[in-house]
């Protein structure tokens, strides 16, 4: 099975901040591995900008180590290398300064799709989408591509939507969440609207609760003090477990439409409830398994920003009242995982005199590792021994299912980067749907504050605190297992 892969328009991507991390780590090689799949139309450039006084060669010299890192040996293809390579130019420009746009507008060509990405501290978004403007290097068409964090609250995503719609208009902006690029987030959009199956199912009346589940084994490490002022709430729930939340929950959009589907994301994360204080457990990770505690980490011994949480929500709509989503996101946890599981309801009678092997029919839809989707379903016990029951997985991993195609899945940012070509917004975050996710974040944590709310700890490696457990046990479910 081999996906269909449609060259983009001609185009100028300017990458503010090419010389950092993101850029290094995933824009560079994701771009990289696009043109290896044939998708960058021959005379597309990719101009790199910092404040770094570098050439063009340099900036070229420093792609090449990067892809080097970070393809897969088997995508890196000599010709193909210097192919790319020959489309990148560097400009050295200070956003803060002012200098350096005018050897960047001798770059960037009007005739072509113009995509500005701005993988710099969110700080400077201001003065870039002015600069742009002012400078008279975006067209009519032009696109810029925003990334996390979009505000820190409510009042900061509002100044910073203001900001950014003082010089593009919203059809311009793309807020980057790239967890919406992720292939099995897609196809849950796909598993829901292109089967019969699940659909009549998808309710309160079906499905007893969900759980949404995304665990790091790494720690804060080296970005200690930028994470100790935001925390997992901010991080992880507000923008990307948001996003996964609102996939499963949406109604139907009419079609797969950009603004179709925002439109019916926006409308869940208007119905989420307020979250009561017991619904919600904060931790800090422990020294342990040979790493420092996460107060070590922060370089904060006072911190009481979280490195885990875990919330009970609730949907309050005719769809989903009375069943719980619940989600839990942390640092240093057992294994590196991240998946939405949603356990259906038992049958309504039971006609097998033996239900003692009776589970639940759960549907996982499986992010990282190995990503795919499984659906636990019972079935009869095989041999004479009488109608027991057992449960068994329908697996359906990607990489085994679609062969080399699926193993081979486009990375989440080279994917989206390609939908800003095609300018094709649907997976992008609109400015009303991360302004009405900050106005439910808010008051959580201003609660905190007004209560003097401490994480607990956690043991380094374990499923987090104690708690976390009970905030499900008492509602007579349970976690499901981290494991990878
Ligand atoms: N790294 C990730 O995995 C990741 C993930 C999600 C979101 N993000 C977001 O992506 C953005 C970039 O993150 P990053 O980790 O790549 O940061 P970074 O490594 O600190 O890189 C920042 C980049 O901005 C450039 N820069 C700084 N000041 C500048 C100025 N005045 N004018 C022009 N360029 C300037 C820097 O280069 P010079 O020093 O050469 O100017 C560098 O290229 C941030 O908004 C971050 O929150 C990053």
């Amino acid at each position: 099975m081999v996906s269909r892969v449609i060259p983009v328009d001609p185009f100028d991507l300017v990458i503010f901040g090419a010389t950092g991390d993101l850029a290094q780590r995933k824009i560079l090689p994701g771009l990289f591995r696009r043109h290896v799949a044939g998708q960058m139309p021959t005379d597309a450039r990719v101009i790199g900008a910092a404040r770094s006084d570098l050439s063009s060669a340099e900036f070229r010299a420093m792609a090449r180590e990067t892809i080097a890192a970070h393809v897969d040996p088997a995508l890196q293809d000599a010709a193909l290398l210097e192919d790319f390579l020959s489309r990148l130019d560097y400009v050295a420009l200070d956003v803060q300064a002012g200098t350096g746009w005018e050897a960047l507008r001798s770059l960037v060509r009007p005739d072509v799709v113009q995509a500005f990405y701005f993988s710099v501290a969110p700080v400077l978004f201001g003065d870039l989408a002015e600069g742009l403007q002012a400078q008279g290097i975006a067209g009519p068409g032009a696109r810029i591509v925003v990334e996390k964090p979009f505000g820190r609250d409510l009042a900061s995503a509002q100044a910073l939507n203001a900001t950014l719609a003082a010089h593009f208009e919203e059809s311009q902006i793309y807020r980057i969440d790239h967890y919406l690029g992720k292939e099995t987030v897609q196809n849950l959009m796909a598993v829901r609207f292109a089967n019969i199956l699940f659909e009549p199912l998808w309710n309160a009346q079906y499905i007893d609760h969900v759980q949404i589940t995304v665990a790091e084994t790494v720690g804060v490490g080296g970005r200690g003090a930028y994470y100790d002022r935001s925390g997992a709430l901010r991080d992880m729930v507000q923008n990307h477990m948001m996003q996964l939340l609102c996939l499963i929950a949406m109604e139907p959009p009419w079609h797969f439409d950009p603004d179709a589907v925002r439109d019916e994301k926006l409308k869940v994360i208007r119905a989420l409830q307020p979250v009561g204080r017991g619904d919600i457990v904060r931790g800090q990770y422990l020294a342990g398994g040979g790493g420092p505690g996460y107060l070590e980490d922060a370089g904060n011994p006072s911190s009481d920003t979280e490195s885990y949480i875990a919330l009970r929500v609730h949907v309050a709509n005719w769809r989903w009242k009375g069943t719980p989503f619940y989600l839990r996101t942390g640092k240093r946890l057992r294994a590196r995982t991240s998946e939405i599981a949603i356990t259906f309801k038992e049958p309504p009678h039971s006609i097998f005199d033996d239900a003692r092997g009776w589970r639940e029919n759960v549907l996982v839809i499986r992010l990282q590792p190995n990503e795919g989707i499984n659906l636990k379903v019972m079935i009869k016990e095989p041999g004479p021994g009488g109608m027991r029951l057992v449960q068994v997985p329908l697996d359906m991993s990607f990489a085994t299912a679609l062969g080399a195609e699926g193993a081979d899945m486009p990375d989440a940012y080279e994917r989206l980067i390609m939908d800003v070509i095609r300018g094709n917004q649907t997976l992008f975050m609109r400015g009303d749907e991360v302004e009405a996710a900050w106005a439910w974040t808010d008051p959580i944590i201003a609660g905190w504050q007004a209560r003097g709310d401490r994480p607990q700890p956690y043991d380094a490696g374990s499923s987090g605190p104690e708690d976390a457990l009970m905030l499900m046990h008492r509602d007579g479910r349970r976690w499901r297992e981290i494991r990878e």
